[in-house]
């Protein structure tokens, strides 16, 4: 590899146009961020950057859609996707977006020099319009029957159901995604880029000079390659974006693929003064961390506008990831099928470590990977907890107990084999790790880490240093072992604290604190060190690193999973009904009223209904009695949290079998327009058995 200078790295500008999930994380920001850590670790000069993609059609269909401004729907966002980034320790040196002015300039600028270097051509053609949204659509929005398959609801640039890639012009009665209104003709004006032109040096330039690259990306752009480059609009009729910089040009913006990647230089710009440097420099090693669906735009067309251009460098390398499925299926932000960052942030407070574990053990670097809940709670309990941090929290324990809360000396003259196998595993840690993360292995890398950590497990437990101190008044020359195992297994400690520094970010935190050393103790160059801590340091007292996860809150991840797609579906199935209350059932008389006997009850104990997903059996206290009501509750709530609740239960309901449970009664529920369920009872609490009426 050529010696480099100074690195750039960037992680892909995400749309401002809803939150993050972790799909996000895992394919893009964590790989990208334990890399930028890991060389700050080796003290290389390096900037990371990133921030909102705040252009594009779907902004502008999202604002429509919630009668809001494209300007309000980004900021909203960016603030989001900010905090987010932040709460999970991705350490940007910044997070910008293409909203500002400064991009803004650079971006009209770059288009303005390409363009006065004639490598645009002009072209005229027909492109379907929404008149009744008033708008060009995007190929996207255009739906229609698949000529190939016949598929009625085909998009305008491909058929999710033949896989078939498509143009608008191909559909057959095409419509509008907006309006559902039949699109006209109309003519246009756009900018092409040749990049026909570039193709044989994209081809020299990847295809010979790249070959490192990852199987999947190099395999993409050859087959891009292959089936050979052409022209490409860089423009787009829409108001939301950056002003395309010539006359005649009102009511067209810059493509969102055009602006965007420029976005890495203006974040660069806004950054630094030296941002030539990293811009323009040979000795500057560029890397791009992208998802798979974006690698043409990061290999093929970004590198041709910088070629186009003249000034820029090219990446070194553009490492993408596949996609992350959740319990086995697709992430789908329209059906809601997504683990939110944000959302995980709140309701894992101090656990950000346990979710960047779990998504890079788990990483799609290879193929697409698939999240679940209870991996999710196995991975924290069974390899943060029990592995990691019981060696962690064993070591500390044992150094106050046995060692007088100090660094014990290291005796060299009964150092024995266990000792030596231990010192190298730490040197080949490593060796290991740094191979790893430089070639982009980051699950490998972690693996690593976890394995040393194992191994200190096993060497403490065949040590035995507890059994030793049971036996030290018949031999108090066993001090000297317990010092050694000790000594070893904290001068270990600290090695993992450098090990997982990239990887968990706030657990090396947590570990300088106990073993109360500086930040700079985490240098790369330290790693493998066996005098991180000094004899007769004295150390604090243990704390743990990582919590147990209960299977409540796993089940209530499940449930608001399920739910979140209830909810999306709902809506997606009654889009008119949305804030309209159901039609009145026909009169009745007082009589038929009285009928019912209503009283006030109070669940004593709830649980599933083995194989009813939407089961829940409860038992409740009417006062003078108890009953057993089967309710079909189990995906709006989970048992635990409902215990106690007061509630109104039709007393005299005749009873019913439900999955072989006789239900006795039945309680009250209120339902919102989008399905989610409520209950209903006093406003205070009252005694079991109540008359409602
Ligand atoms: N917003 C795009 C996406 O989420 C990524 C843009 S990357 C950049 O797929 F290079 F254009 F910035
Ligand atoms: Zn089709």
């Amino acid at each position: 590899m050529k010696n480099f200078k100074r690195h750039l790295i960037t992680a892909a500008l995400p749309y401002a146009n809803g939150p993050v999930h972790i799909g996000h994380m895992a394919g893009v920001y964590l790989p990208s961020d334990i890399f930028v850590r890991f060389l700050r670790a080796q003290k290389k000069e390096v900037i990371f950057v990133c921030g909102s993609d705040e252009h594009g059609v779907p902004i502008t269909i999202r604002a429509m859609k919630e009668n809001v401004s494209p300007q309000q729907i980004v900021d909203k966002y960016h603030q989001i996707i900010k905090e987010s980034m932040l709460g999970m320790g991705i350490s940007f040196d910044i997070y910008s977006r293409t909203s500002n002015p400064v991009h803004h300039d650079t971006a009209a600028a770059f288009f303005k020099k390409l363009y006065d270097d004639g490598a645009f051509t002009e072209k005229i053609s027909e492109q379907y319009f929404d008149e009744k949204a008033n708008t060009f659509l995007a190929d996207r929005y255009i739906i229609g029957t698949c000529p190939v398959c016949g598929n009625e609801n085909a998009y305008g640039d491909q058929c999710e159901k033949c896989g078939s890639s498509l143009s608008p012009e191909q559909l057959i009665n095409p419509r509008s995604a907006l309006s559902d209104s039949i699109p006209v003709k109309r003519s246009t004006k756009h900018w092409y880029l040749q990049l026909q032109q570039y193709e044989d040096w994209l081809k020299t330039w990847i295809l010979e000079d790249h070959k490192e690259w990852k199987p999947n990306v190099y395999g993409q752009c050859k087959s891009w390659l292959d089936n050979g480059l052409q022209s490409r609009a860089m423009t787009r009729d829409s108001n939301w974006g950056v002003k395309v910089p010539l006359p005649d040009a009102e009511g067209k913006v810059l493509y969102v693929w055009f602006d965007a990647p420029i976005g890495y230089i203006s974040a660069t710009k806004e950054l630094t003064d030296q941002w030539k440097d990293y811009w323009q420099r040979e000795d500057t090693r560029l890397i791009h961390f992208i998802g798979k669906d974006n690698i043409v735009f990061h290999c093929i067309i970004f590198p041709a506008m910088l070629k186009a251009h003249g000034s820029y460098i090219f990446p070194e390398n553009v490492p993408a990831n596949e996609f992350l499925n959740i319990e086995g299926q697709k992430v789908s932000t329209s059906r809601n099928w997504a683990v939110w960052v944000n959302e995980y942030l709140e309701d894992f407070p101090g656990c950000e470590d346990v979710l960047r574990y779990v998504l890079c053990a788990n990483a799609p670097e290879t193929k697409d990977n698939d999240f679940t809940w209870k991996d999710f709670q196995e991975r924290n309990n069974g390899e943060l907890v029990n592995i990691f941090g019981n060696f962690v929290n064993r070591t500390m324990v044992l150094m106050h107990k046995l060692c007088h809360g100090k660094v014990p000396v290291f005796h060299n003259d009964i150092m024995d084999e266990k000792d030596q196998q231990l010192i190298r595993d730490i040197h080949s840690t490593k060796t290991n790790v740094e191979y790893n993360i430089e070639h982009f292995k980051f699950r490998e890398a972690l693996f690593e880490v976890m394995d040393l950590a194992r191994k200190a497990n096993k060497y403490m437990q065949e040590k035995e240093p507890w059994m030793l101190a049971k036996k030290i008044n018949e031999d108090p020359a066993l001090q000297k072992s317990i010092d050694n195992c000790i000594h070893l297994c904290l001068q270990l400690t600290a090695n993992l604290a450098i090990f997982i520094n990239p990887f968990l970010p706030f657990t090396a935190k947590k570990l300088l604190h106990q073993l109360k050393i500086v930040e700079r103790v985490l240098d790369w160059e330290n790693a493998g060190s066996l005098k991180l801590l000094s004899v007769g340091y004295s150390l604090r007292p243990p704390e743990l690193l990582f919590r147990k996860i209960e299977d409540e809150e796993i089940e209530k991840q499940i449930l608001k999973l399920k739910q979140g797609q209830i909810n999306m579906e709902n809506q997606v199935n009654q889009p008119e009904e949305k804030n309209e209350t159901q039609p009145l059932k026909p009169t009745i008389q007082f009589d038929d009223f009285s009928k019912i006997d209503l009283r006030i009850g109070v669940i004593l104990e709830a649980e599933k209904v083995e194989k009813a997903d939407k089961l829940l059996k409860l038992v409740i206290d009417l006062g003078s009695e108890t009953r057993t009501i089967v309710s079909g509750i189990a995906l709006h709530f989970t048992p635990e949290e409902i215990i106690g609740k007061q509630v109104v239960v039709v007393a005299n309901l005749a009873p019913r079998k439900m999955r072989g449970i006789e239900s006795n009664g039945m309680i009250l529920m209120a339902e919102d327009v989008h399905g989610k369920l409520f209950f209903v009872g006093p406003d205070s609490s009252l005694p079991p058995g109540s008359k409602v009426s």
